[in-house]
């Protein structure tokens, strides 16, 4: 189930677009370059995103076939539990579970996620969260958390809807533009 490629699940969105929700593939490599690099351009041009931390500047490919390595070896080792978004063949969002890398932590899961612009609020990220936390229960883990700006209210209901509940606000976590922005952390059992 944790294999490059497998498919977890497929739905349309309403304006009949095909959103597949399945584990990255080593031929995901120019589409994930062009996935991060979207994100890039997207944090320096708008100062209101509410990109968290990260995506500071362009990814060249070699970068990208380097992190693509170490993910697709952590998934096959079950280290990372990937799901990604795919229409038509582009990443439209990559969402990932990272274990705890200590024996005593490794029941425990950090979730990070990004959804494109254009594609935020049509329920792919929900559906991403859950099939994550499904698969994280499935692969023996007991608990999760995720970190984001604290005043994104898309990602706070999100995972609400996921069952994570408020684990606590990180005071001026995130410094950008002039300006501090405090990260809130989300958790669940599972
Ligand atoms: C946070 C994020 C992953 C959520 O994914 P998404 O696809 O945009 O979210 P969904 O469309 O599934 O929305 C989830 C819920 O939030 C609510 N929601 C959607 N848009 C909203 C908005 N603009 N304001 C408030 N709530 C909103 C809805 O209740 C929705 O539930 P529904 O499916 O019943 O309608 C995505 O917006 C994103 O990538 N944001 C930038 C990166 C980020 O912040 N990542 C942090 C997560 S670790």
């Amino acid at each position: 189930m944790f294999e490059a490629g497998h498919v977890y699940k497929r739905f349309t969105l309403a304006n009949g677009e095909k959103v597949t929700l399945r584990v990255l593939r080593w031929e995901d490599l120019d589409g994930l370059l062009m996935f991060i690099n979207s994100l890039v351009e997207e944090k320096r041009g708008d100062t209101e995103s509410s990109l968290y931390t990260g995506f500071d500047r362009k990814v060249t490919r070699e970068e990208e076939v380097e992190w693509l390595v170490q993910t697709l070896v952590a998934i096959e080792g079950e280290n990372v539990i990937n799901v990604v978004a795919d229409i038509n063949g582009k990443i439209i969002a990559n969402g990932d579970v990272t274990r705890g890398s200590y024996k005593d932590t490794r029941h425990h899961g950090h979730l990070g996620l990004t959804v494109i612009s254009k594609y935020r609020g049509q329920g792919i990220g929900r559906r991403m969260i859950e099939t994550l936390v499904r698969e994280s229960r499935r692969a023996g883990l007991r608990a999760l958390d995720a970190e984001f700006l604290a005043d994104n209210e898309t990602a706070r209901r999100a995972y609400e809807k996921a069952s994570f509940k408020q684990a606590g606000i990180i005071p001026h976590k995130v410094f950008r533009n002039g300006r501090y922005f405090d990260g809130l952390i989300m958790a669940r059992e599972l």
